[in-house]
């Protein structure tokens, strides 16, 4: 397949691009990404420019060149990740999440309609779906309860795709996944912020009394999600991803506290985040038993993993912004 996979430079896209041109070698991928302050070609350091692997700095919102890209690289496909991703900022600046996340996906449904092209795989999140409080798990059925300004452009977005399918036949595919962690994360998000403040001395800062709960995924799982989908998935249809490890934030973050040997006093508590959800709990069934996904990365080993991939990247973050 020849893919335009948007959003290849940030955490998750770049680790997508990484696992496909070892899956499958012999696709063509074309990353267009903004790099906004989350995109970053060191996430790519190791993936050469070559016949099939090409990155074009260009935003979601520029028609013009996304029809061209399609044109110009025969695309099948295309996979998109840019967004805007992080809640609190959100909160601060919920209109740039309406520019890229609502009007970027509706600009690539565009384009991707007038090019007729194969497939298109909408990255969402299982927190379209709001609070899960209690123990219960919702399915792709559930009704979107969207909290944050982030999570209502998410699922803002969903809905345009799936539009997109029921009147104009566009061949969509929607996945939504729990949290992810792994290597690249850019260090406003929870695991490498710890990481990162930890490794420096700093405070860690927990929201509230830290006992909402998260549900991780090791990135890579992901990528394999998304690559299922893309290549088996029914059109039209939507693909929750979860391994399903939730974990209040305070115990993630005294896991990271006791591999660096630092000080548990460093844990300070701020006052929550406005209008947090307590929790999220997605039921993965569908891609289990009709795709055969399962996660393969146990969250006591990949967060082992993480943790020390960040001790030994200091040269990757120490530039970066916290946010
Ligand atoms: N991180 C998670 O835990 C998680 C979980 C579920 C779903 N998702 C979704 O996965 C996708 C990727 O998340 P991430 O954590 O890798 O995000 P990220 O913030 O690390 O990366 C986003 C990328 O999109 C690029 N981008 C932003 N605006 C753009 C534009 N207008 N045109 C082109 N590129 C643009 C950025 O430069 C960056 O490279 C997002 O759609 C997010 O909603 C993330």
């Amino acid at each position: 397949m020849h893919i335009l996979v948007t959003g290849g430079a940030g955490f998750i896209g770049s680790s997508f691009i990484r696992f496909m041109r070892q899956r499958h070698p012999d696709d063509v991928l074309i990353n267009l990404d903004a790099l906004t302050y989350a995109g970053n070609l060191s996430n790519l350091a190791d993936v050469p420019e070559e016949a099939h692997y090409h990155f074009v700095h260009g935003s979601i919102l520029d028609h013009d060149l996304v029809v061209q890209l399609i044109k110009k690289y025969q695309i099948d496909a295309i996979v998109n990740f840019a967004a805007e991703s992080h809640v609190d900022r959100s909160i601060a600046d919920p209109l740039v999440f309406v520019d890229t996340n609502i009007r970027g996906t509706a600009t690539l449904l565009a384009a991707a309609r007038e090019t007729r092209i194969e497939r298109f795989l909408q990255v969402s999140t299982d927190e379209v779906y709001g609070n899960i409080p209690g123990t219960g798990y919702v399915t792709e059925a559930a009704p979107l309860h969207p909290s944050s300004p982030y999570a209502a452009s998410k699922a803002s977005a969903d809905l345009l795709a799936l539009a997109d399918h029921h009147t104009y036949g566009l061949d969509v595919v929607i996945t939504r996944c729990a949290n992810n962690y792994g290597p690249y994360q850019y260090p406003e998000k929870l695991i490498p912020l710890m990481i990162q403040r930890g490794l420096t001395g700093q405070s860690l800062p927990v929201y509230g009394d830290g006992l909402k709960t998260r549900d991780w995924l090791h990135v890579l799982d992901h990528c394999r999600a998304i690559d299922l989908v893309l290549c088996h998935g029914q059109s039209g249809e939507i693909y929750n991803v979860t391994g399903n490890n939730e974990h209040a934030n305070l115990e993630v973050v005294r896991r990271i506290i006791q591999q660096l040997h630092i000080d548990p006093s460093l844990i300070q508590h701020v006052p929550d985040r406005l209008g947090d959800d307590s929790r999220y709990a997605l039921d993965a069934t569908k891609i289990r038993d009709e795709l055969g996904w399962a996660p393969t990365v146990a969250f006591a080993q990949g967060m082992t993993d993480t943790i020390a991939w960040y001790q030994t990247h200091r040269s990757w973050w120490q530039g970066l912004n916290q946010g």
